[in-house]
Order: structure tokens, then C-alpha cells, then sequence
């Protein structure tokens, strides 16, 4: 899985516990990002439908819950990877710009990753096993890349993790059907099925997805983009067709209202932390407001991202400024029946144990009115 700001790697067995007590058998993730909550829904039986509007995302989402493992023959694939992993290193785009003129790889990874992306477009292009090759070298590439885990910036030291040989995986594909849509969620979300389960979970603040993750998109679409700055941007990271409405503080709060009062789904689980731009009392409202008879939140104390972790740094790697704090409360929103709320507090009672407890107080201050049904 590859490093993304916003995952929710700790919350993915409460999602999924969420999830089977709503009794959902169909669910979209609305925002997917490295797809693995739609993967924990998948993993426990639901027929998921995994949407984001990166062209990276899509891919992992064509990986991971798009193909099923049945239909795939494993050795085969194992076969395949092994033979594009003795490709010749060949020095193209990826080394040229993000190992020479900016240092996210080292250039003999670099050179791995531009003779094997290019023979997979032209050797796997279009095939079943297409999103699966670009994720076993998308996830190859991030476990040696010189990052914090955004691609704003790259460290000025060389990441420990750089200096090994990149190395393909085969990914561990999940049994049973799935599906991926890749746009805005403005335009999708009323293309998107009728299904028990919506999990949302969008940006809540500036960071661009397609800024921080630039080198991914290109990766994937392969396209040589111009770029600029030392970061080595694509250019279109500039213009406004790439910005997304939740990452402006003026048209954020709307388009989410929007959305949910789109989305066709009996219970919505959100996911909210305490950096956005909008309360957690004014998300209730709003998730109320979409016609929900019920909603309960809950919270957890998580980390960081480890960028947070790490510290402020600059282009060239150097330490800048220090973060304001290491942990944040993460919010999970449930609205639906009245009874399928109800069960899913039940639900949750014997998975999160202390780790949600902890919290309790504290949120149920912040929200001043809201039950946190705790
Ligand atoms: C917080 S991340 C989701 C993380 C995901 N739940 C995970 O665990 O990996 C938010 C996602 O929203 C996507 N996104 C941003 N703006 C969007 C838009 N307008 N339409 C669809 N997806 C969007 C980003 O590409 C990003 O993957």
C-alpha cells in the first residue's frame, strides 16, 4: 500500500466492523484513495464500488477491488512480474526528472521503473492484468522513494529505504466482484449504484491530492508531462481543472453538502478530523440535513501523518519549522435508520475497546448537543 496522506490505515477494522453491523452488502467508498477501505469491505463480503477522481487511484482501485482474485491466474501473473523485473534498466522521463533534476528515486531505480512502465503500456495495455502490473510498480517505487510520504518535496538525505533495488510484489488480490468509477465526485456520484453503504471521506483542507501525488499520476497516465519548479511538477498541477472544491475553504462546506444530499445510500459513514474547515456539530447538521433520521459520532485519537511526524521541511530537505501537534481526534460519522445506527454503535462496542473511550469525554463536550451514542 502505498504512503497517502489522509489513509485511513488505523481505522480500517472499525470502518469494516461499521460496515457488517450496518448489515451492508453493497458499499461505495466515495473517496478511495489507496482503496484500503474498500478493501476491508470487499475482504468481508461487500460488493464495493471504489471511486476517486486520480488516475492513480483508479488504478488501484482496478487492482484491488475491480479484478477478482478468481478470475486471475496466479502463477502466471507471478510469471509476468517476474519476467518484467529482469527488464534492462533504461534511462527515461522517470530518471531524467524525479532522480536527476529533483531526487525521488535513486536513478538506478529510476531506471528500472522507466524500462518496466514502458513495457507494460506496451506489452499489457488494455489487458486484465494492466491495473495490476502499474500497482505492483506503483507500490514497488513507493517502498524506496526519498519522501515523507507527499511528493511536495523529497529529503535532501537520501531515505535509508532509496537505497534498495526496486523490487516487484504481486499484489494480494481480494476474491469476488467490485468496481471502480475515476472522475469528480461531482459529476459521478449520481452515476454511482444505489447501495446500503456510502463511506466518505474527502479532503478536508488545501493539501491537492494531484500535487502531493504528482509523480504517481504521472507514472501512471505516462504522458512525459512539462514540469516545474524543483519539486518537478506537472504543469497541469497549476491549472484549475485539477483543483478539486474541497480543497478551497470557501467552496468546500457547499459541494460536501451537495454530495451527500446526492448520494443513494441507506447508512453514511464519514469520515471527519478536527483540521477541517467546518465543526463537527455543523457535519452533523449537514449530514442530517441530507435526510438522514439518525446520526452518531464517534472519536478516535490517531497519529499524524508522518510528514507530522517528521517535521516541516523544505524542497531541499532541510528542517523549517516545527509541526504544532503529533496526534489528532478522528471523527467517524454514522447516519442512517434510526435502528441501522443503532447497530452499528453495537457493533463497534467490541472492536475499539479503550481506544475510543479515551476520547469520549472530550467529544461529547465539543459537540455540545450531538448524542455521541457512547
Ligand atoms: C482523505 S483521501 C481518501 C483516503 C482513503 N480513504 C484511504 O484510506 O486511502 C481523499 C481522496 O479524495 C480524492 N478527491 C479529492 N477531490 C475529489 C473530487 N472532487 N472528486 C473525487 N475525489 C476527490 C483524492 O484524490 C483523495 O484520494
Amino acid at each position: 500500500m502505498i504512503k497517502y496522506l489522509g489513509s485511513k490505515r488505523v481505522l480500517v477494522p472499525v470502518l469494516g466492523a461499521m460496515a457488517e453491523a450496518a448489515g451492508a452488502r453493497t458499499a461505495v467508498d466515495l473517496f478511495s484513495g489507496t482503496t484500503r477501505v474498500a478493501q476491508e469491505f470487499k475482504r468481508r463480503g461487500i460488493h464495493t464500488t471504489a471511486a476517486d477522481r486520480a488516475t492513480y487511484t483508479g488504478v488501484l482501485a482496478g487492482c484491488y477491488i475491480a479484478t477478482d482474485a478468481r478470475t486471475v491466474d496466479r502463477e502466471h501473473l507471478a510469471a509476468v512480474l517476474a519476467d518484467l523485473q529482469a527488464t534492462r534498466p533504461v534511462r527515461g522521463y522517470v530518471t531524467e526528472t524525479f532522480c536527476e533534476q529533483a531526487r525521488y528515486f535513486q536513478p538506478k531505480n529510476g531506471m528500472r521503473i522507466d524500462a518496466i512502465r514502458q513495457r507494460i503500456e506496451a506489452e499489457h495495455a488494455g489487458t486484465e492484468l494492466y491495473p495490476v502490473l502499474l500497482t505492483s510498480l506503483m507500490e514497488a517505487a513507493d517502498r524506496v522513494d526519498s519522501t515523507t510520504g507527499i511528493q511536495m518535496a523529497y529529503l535532501k538525505d537520501w531515505a535509508p529505504r532509496s537505497m534498495r533495488d526496486l523490487e516487484l510484489r504481486v499484489p494480494v488480490l481480494l476474491d469476488g466482484p467490485g468496481a471502480s468509477v475515476t472522475g469528480d465526485v461531482m459529476q459521478t456520484v449520481d452515476t454511482l449504484p444505489a447501495v446500503d453503504l456510502c463511506y466518505v471521506d474527502p479532503p478536508y483542507n488545501q493539501h491537492r491530492y494531484f500535487a502531493n501525488y504528482h509523480v504517481w499520476e504521472t507514472l501512471v497516465r505516462w504522458d512525459a508531462p512539462d514540469h516545474y519548479g524543483v519539486a518537478c511538477k506537472r504543469v497541469d498541477v497549476r491549472d484549475d481543472e485539477t483543483r478539486s472544491v474541497f480543497n478551497s475553504r470557501r467552496t468546500m462546506p457547499a459541494a460536501l453538502a451537495d454530495v451527500l444530499s446526492r448520494v443513494r445510500a441507506k447508512t453514511v459513514i464519514l469520515s471527519y478530523n478536527d483540521e477541517s474547515w467546518i465543526t463537527a456539530a455543523q457535519m452533523a447538521d449537514m449530514l442530517r440535513d441530507s435526510g438522514h433520521e439518525a446520526v452518531e459520532v464517534f472519536a478516535f485519537d490517531s497519529k499524524r501523518y508522518v510528514g507530522a511526524q517528521i517535521g516541516i521541511h523544505s524542497p531541499a530537505g532541510k528542517k523549517v519549522g516545527a509541526v504544532s501537534h503529533l496526534r489528532n481526534t478522528e471523527y467517524v460519522f454514522v447516519a442512517g435508520g434510526a435502528q441501522a445506527v443503532r447497530d452499528v454503535a453495537a457493533g463497534l462496542a467490541g472492536v475499539a475497546g479503550g481506544q475510543r473511550s479515551r476520547v469520549l469525554d472530550r467529544t461529547a463536550a465539543a459537540l455540545g448537543t450531538l448524542s455521541t451514542g457512547l
